[in-house]
């Protein structure tokens, strides 16, 4: 117990160390460049939203939206006129009877408002902030209220919530005379609750409307990266909080050469990356017309329904919520009852069909590699013709790490003017461990120079050295104390250090620096300029 820290990170987040940030920052430098040189520009985005944007772009029925989004009820300034509303029409007679109705103080404390009808002084939480001086300030009110209006008789205080108060609030309430309302409000969860972005492809095309990018030469392509969150099992490969490089291209055109130079840039930027292995599945799932995808998903139910017996518990539950789901299962014992079903390749719509070939031919135009996958029909509502997802090796079970596809429409169904749209997200945790597994996560780690310095006069050429090798790029190791010369080469070879610099007043008095190669212990002495040079044709070798 004695060395046990107390805190531990949450389970499915985790910390990333500097033994691994290395190859993070390369793999966000190569998709910086990469995705560049597609002529994408970066956007950022806020970690949370309004829970209604990720349910309506998402699926209210999908898993990430009915089990796995992080979501609070924030007490904002919506509730105000909620509550004042909601309490003037259940006590409409004493409101309107009241003429003074005033908003008191609201401005120093704008988390309280106190209103003041028919001998009750009112006092509305809009937030949850409440304790003993809350309680007293509310006394205040009635000392101040009985003040103004010296004929009235003292007011009752009354504390009205927007949700049930805790029961420490409501025995503090009740020992000092004050009585609680909790009022229901049927919208306020809707307006108010708020959630941690499980993916971002709903901000993307919240954004894209609210800065009005649709007035912006089209199409308009941006890419995003940072962590998501999802409360899935976590497991190798699956987290709490994870994190997504992705890319959309909105606009108004849905030309197949978009879905494939999409898809190009993913294989290019893996390829950079020295990923080996990484498999590309694509499909299409139509779209909605009744000629297309909906036909096809009725046919697909009436089969289902022939074979629900035989079904597992998710799977039954699916034929009613989202058949397609079910071509997704991964239990052993319906995949050859799967493989039976009809396949939406022969459904699609004559449009949907002739965007599909396009896409394919597009795909083999830039010599992307891909496998046809009639089963590929992604977890989120929003898709539409073409999906595609990239497996890697290395990963288990999880081990899809990027998935996307198009999502025409999607814009509009936010409020936005109709566009088109189509992207993707790469899982980086799962991109950087399937590196890692193939050998190619070894990130630049240690010092390429340790000063191994001793002496008053040999510490200040010391620590200009260091300056002057920090200016020129390389990665310095200063130890802020003397050490002994076997100590200090010691600690020069833990870290990892290519060279040790040995200054002592000697070195410093003859301005002849002596550079030692840890790997084989040579020895060679250069004049300071001389050590420079030499460190820098060091460093082009090596990298
Ligand atoms: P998604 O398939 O839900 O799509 O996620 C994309 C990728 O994020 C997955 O392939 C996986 O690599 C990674 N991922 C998802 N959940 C986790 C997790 N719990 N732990 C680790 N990695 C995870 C989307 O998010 C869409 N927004 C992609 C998109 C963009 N479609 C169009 N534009």
């Amino acid at each position: 117990m004695a060395n046990k820290s107390k805190f531990q990170a949450i389970r499915g987040t985790r910390d990333l160390l500097p033994s691994e940030t290395g190859l993070w920052n390369r793999v966000e430098q190569t998709a910086h460049a990469v995705f560049g040189t597609f002529g994408f520009g970066e956007i950022r985005l806020p970690a949370f939203e309004e829970t209604e944007l990720f349910a309506k772009a998402i699926g209210a029925e999908t898993d990430i939206i009915s089990k796995e989004m992080f979501s609070w009820q924030e007490s904002g300034t919506i509730i105000e006129t909620d509550l004042q509303q909601a309490w003037m029409l259940k006590h409409k007679q004493g409101f309107e009877a009241a003429s003074r109705e005033y908003v008191f103080n609201s401005r120093q404390r704008p988390d309280l408002v106190v209103r003041e009808g028919d001998h009750t002084l009112v006092v509305e939480f809009k937030r949850r902030t409440i304790n003993q001086a809350t309680i007293e300030n509310i006394q205040q009110y009635r000392r101040v209220f009985g003040e103004r209006f010296p004929d009235e008789k003292s007011p009752r205080l009354l504390l009205v919530f927007a949700e049930e108060p805790s029961e420490f609030v409501r025995k503090l309430a009740g020992s000092n005379g004050v009585e609680i309302e909790v009022l229901d409000i049927p919208e306020y969860e809707q307006h108010e609750s708020l959630s941690l972005r499980p993916e971002a492809t709903a901000s993307v095309c919240r954004a894209y409307i609210e800065h009005g990018m649709a007035q912006l030469p089209q199409p308009v392509k941006l890419y995003y990266m940072g962590p998501m969150f999802r409360r899935e099992r976590p497991q190798k490969g699956r987290y709490r909080q994870f994190y997504q490089i992705g890319a959309e291209v909105l606009g108004g055109s849905d030309a197949p050469a978009i879905d494939a130079e999409v898809i190009e840039m993913v294989m290019t930027f893996f390829d950079r990356l020295g990923l080996t292995g990484a498999e590309l599945d694509i499909n299409s799932i139509g779209h909605n017309a009744p000629d297309c995808r909906p036909a096809y998903v009725q046919k697909l139910k009436a089969e289902l329904e022939k074979v629900k017996d035989k079904l597992g518990a998710d799977s039954q539950r699916r034929i009613e919520t989202n058949p397609l789901r079910v071509l997704d299962s991964k239990l052993e014992h319906e995949q050859a009852i799967i493989a039976t079903l009809p396949r939406i390749a022969d459904h699609l719509c004559d449009e949907c069909k002739a965007h599909y070939a396009a896409v394919k031919r597009q795909l083999e135009l830039r010599g992307v590699f891909f496998k046809e996958n009639w089963r590929l029909v992604r977890g989120l509502d929003y898709y539409m013709r073409t999906t595609f997802e990239i497996t890697a090796k290395g990963l288990g079970s999880q081990n899809a790490v990027c998935g996307g596809g198009r999502y025409d429409g999607l814009v509009e169904l936010l409020g936005g003017p109709p566009t088109k749209g189509i992207g993707f997200a790469i899982g980086e945790d799962r991109l950087i461990l399937s590196l890692q597994e193939s050998g190619k996560g070894a990130a630049p780690q240690g010092r390429d120079v340790y000063i191994a310095w001793m002496g008053e006069r040999a510490y200040a050429t010391a620590v200009r050295a260091a300056k002057d090798l920090r200016t020129a790029g390389f990665r310095v190791e200063l130890p802020p104390t003397e050490l002994k010369f076997g100590k200090a080469l010691e600690r020069a070879d833990k870290l990892g250090s290519r060279f040790a610099l040995i200054l002592g007043d000697n070195e410093v008095a003859e301005g002849s620096w002596t550079l030692k190669t840890l790997a084989d212990g040579t020895q060679q002495k250069f004049t300071e300029p001389e050590l420079l040079e030499f460190l820098r044709s060091r460093k082009s070798l090596s990298s």
